[in-house]
């Protein structure tokens, strides 16, 4: 959200330094990169606080030697008490050695005196653990999405969901297909299901959710789409965020099946999305499209590790080979899921996951598998401490 022609991927630095030279330093370090956004230097420890409250940044340099009122070290216990916390690294001197201990609210350690180098390491490191600390025991967003019709998305979507959910993982499916709804056709629900139309505008709370949301008999919350092509329009980005939030709350895995052609809507569930899981199949006009998609979403800013890629009908590769599939996309797809006409088109008919009906079958297992790498590493891990 930075202004000032700063990129989304710059580290928001506030440093605390009541020693001109020292801040100069500091500043002289920063200027030869642009990693790292100083946002002002503050020398009155006393109004730090209010400070990293305007200014939110992402990481705060606090030097222990501090003078004033307000001391350096004491400003960092303050600060360690704050909500919500920002990550700190203290500034120190070899004669007064200072251990870091994110417990205490000390989450690096610079000492005088360092290099650029060092610097932008400290930094950097503190600010992507803070980043995992924060996005630890929230929901994980996985927005499937093809930019191409047809290739398996809402399958997928649907068996991913059901599969996360097996594993341990309260789900919730959102089908992001906001014209044609496809889950509501594949789980037949009623017409009169609600929708995510049915929410309040304004203040949606988790009460107005769990009224709209639709309980599956595979087990899952489905937030379905209106139940009329032309109402789709009706679903706003603003709404997409404030439905992606409050479900972020509610739920450890959210898995959004998403129509094939960018929408402002379409848009906002791959920008919020932890994980984009993009359907590819050995098709050309497929290829083609996925070529033109990562290069619309490098223009945007995504980085490539925010996209994975899944083969669907990975075994019927009508003369293209994975190698070919890989040069083509300059990567080597992260998943694949063979195919299965007979059971997928059964399950599908049915309204029921195949991943319950036929969890022997490859495909399911394909699946799971998948599921497990996306949502299960951690909680695996849970489950065999218990
Ligand atoms: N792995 C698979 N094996 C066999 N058939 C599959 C597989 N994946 C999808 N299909 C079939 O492909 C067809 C399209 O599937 P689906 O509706 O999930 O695609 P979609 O990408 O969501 O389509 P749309 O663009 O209409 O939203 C369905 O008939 C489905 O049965
Ligand atoms: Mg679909």
């Amino acid at each position: 959200m930075s202004g000032g022609g700063s990129s989304a991927n710059q580290v928001r630095l506030l440093l605390v330094e009541d020693v001109p030279q020292v801040a100069q330093y500091v500043r002289g370090l920063l200027n030869a990169q642009s990693i790292i956004k100083l946002l002002d230097v503050i020398s009155d420890g006393t109004k730090a606080p209010a400070q990293i409250l305007q200014l939110r940044p992402d990481v705060v340099i606090v030097d222990a030697l501090l003078q004033g009122r307000m001391k350096g070290l004491g400003l960092v216990e303050q600060l360690a008490a704050a909500e919500p916390r920002v990550p700190v690294i203290v500034l120190t001197v070899p004669q007064q050695p200072v251990s870091a201990d994110p417990e205490r609210g000390i989450d690096g350690v610079l000492s005088m005196p360092f290099s650029g180098y060092d610097l932008v390491n400290r930094i950097q490191e503190v600010h992507k653990r803070a980043q995992e600390r924060s996005h630890a025991g929230q929901a994980r967003m996985i927005t499937v999405f093809a930019p191409k019709g047809g290739v398996g998305t809402t399958t997928i979507a649907f068996n991913l969901a059901v599969a996360t959910g097996q594993q341990g993982a309260r789900t919730v499916l959102v089908d992001g297909s906001l014209q044609f709804g496809d889950l509501r056709a594949l789980l037949k629900v009623p017409a009169d299901a609600p929708s995510i139309l049915d929410l309040p505008t304004d203040r949606i709370t988790d009460a107005d959710l769990s009224d709209v949301l639709w309980r599956d008999p595979s087990g899952i919350d489905i937030l379905l789409a209106p139940p009329r092509i032309e109402m789709a329009e009706m679903v706003t980005t603003r709404d997409v965020d404030k439905v992606v939030s409050i479900l972020r709350r509610a739920y450890e895995a959210i898995v959004v099946d998403t129509a094939s052609y960018l929408t402002d809507v379409t848009l906002g569930f791959l920008d919020q999305a932890d994980l984009i899981l993009e359907l590819v199949t050995f098709d050309v006009t497929t290829i083609h499209n996925t070529i033109a998609m990562a290069g619309t979403f490098r223009a945007i800013g995504y980085p490539p590790t925010k996209v994975q890629y899944l083969v669907n009908r990975a075994d019927s590769s009508g003369g293209i080979a994975v190698e070919d599939l890989a040069r083509s996309i300059g990567r080597i797809p992260e998943h694949t899921v063979v195919s299965d006409g007979q059971l997928v088109v059964r399950s599908n008919n049915e309204g029921v996951p195949f991943v319950l009906a036929a969890p022997d079958a490859a495909i399911s297992q394909d699946v799971v598998r998948v599921a497990a790498s996306l949502v299960g590493a951690g909680r695996a891990a849970v489950g065999a401490a218990r």
